[in-house]
């Protein structure tokens, strides 16, 4: 499956939500492991695909570009909106950690390993399915009411100046066949 995701075209908050049904495509592949014997080749490419893309790619746009733009015209960082988002980044990177520090020993039929890599990508897949919801649904629409027709042009070049820094751009259809491939390892 091919991916819309481009900040050469649409809007940057359309970028930002064609890049969460990536993410999802990955969040469901997981889930639908998490009853299956730990398949170490599944997490560990889940994992280079959660730690670049999610991570490196999507909310690197989020945290350098979009969060510091909201906040300078006056939507709250902390305890609002945009600090209850970072905080769930960095809840979803210490997910991360435990499952890659499980891999191997889970693989290797180690039980009490295997249950605390599935009780993490229990609470990575739940914690990102409703971030991405309050994301689409509340931030992006108070980014889109808020950012007029020149603020979405800048932030759709720095989106693009981001990802091409970064090498996402290039990268980024490595990663939406790299989903494909997970999905279809969980059909
Ligand atoms: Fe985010
Ligand atoms: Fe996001």
């Amino acid at each position: 499956m091919g991916c819309a995701c481009s900040t050469k075209n649409g809007s940057p908050m359309q970028v930002l939500k064609d890049e969460h049904r990536v993410i999802e495509r990955v969040l469901d592949a997981m889930e639908v492991q998490l009853p299956r014997p730990v398949d170490a080749e599944f997490f560990r490419q889940a994992i280079d695909f959660l730690r670049n893309f999610a991570d490196g790619c999507h909310h690197a746009k989020e945290e350098e570009e979009l969060f510091p733009v909201l906040e300078s015209v006056g939507i709250p960082r902390e305890h609002g909106p945009i600090g209850c988002m970072l905080n769930e980044h960095e809840m979803g990177r210490a997910f991360i950690r435990v499952i890659d520090a499980n891999i191997d020993a889970a693989a290797q039929g180690d039980a009490t390993a295997a249950s605390t890599l599935r009780q993490a990508a229990a609470g990575y897949i739940q914690l990102l399915r409703q971030h991405i919801d309050k994301e689409d649904n509340v931030l992006f629409v108070m980014a889109d009411r808020a950012l007029g027709p020149h603020e979405q042009e800048l932030m759709r070049t720095a989106f693009a100046r981001a990802d091409g820094a970064s090498s996402c751009s290039s990268k980024h259809q490595y990663y939406v066949n790299l989903a494909d491939e997970l999905a279809r390892k969980s059909a």
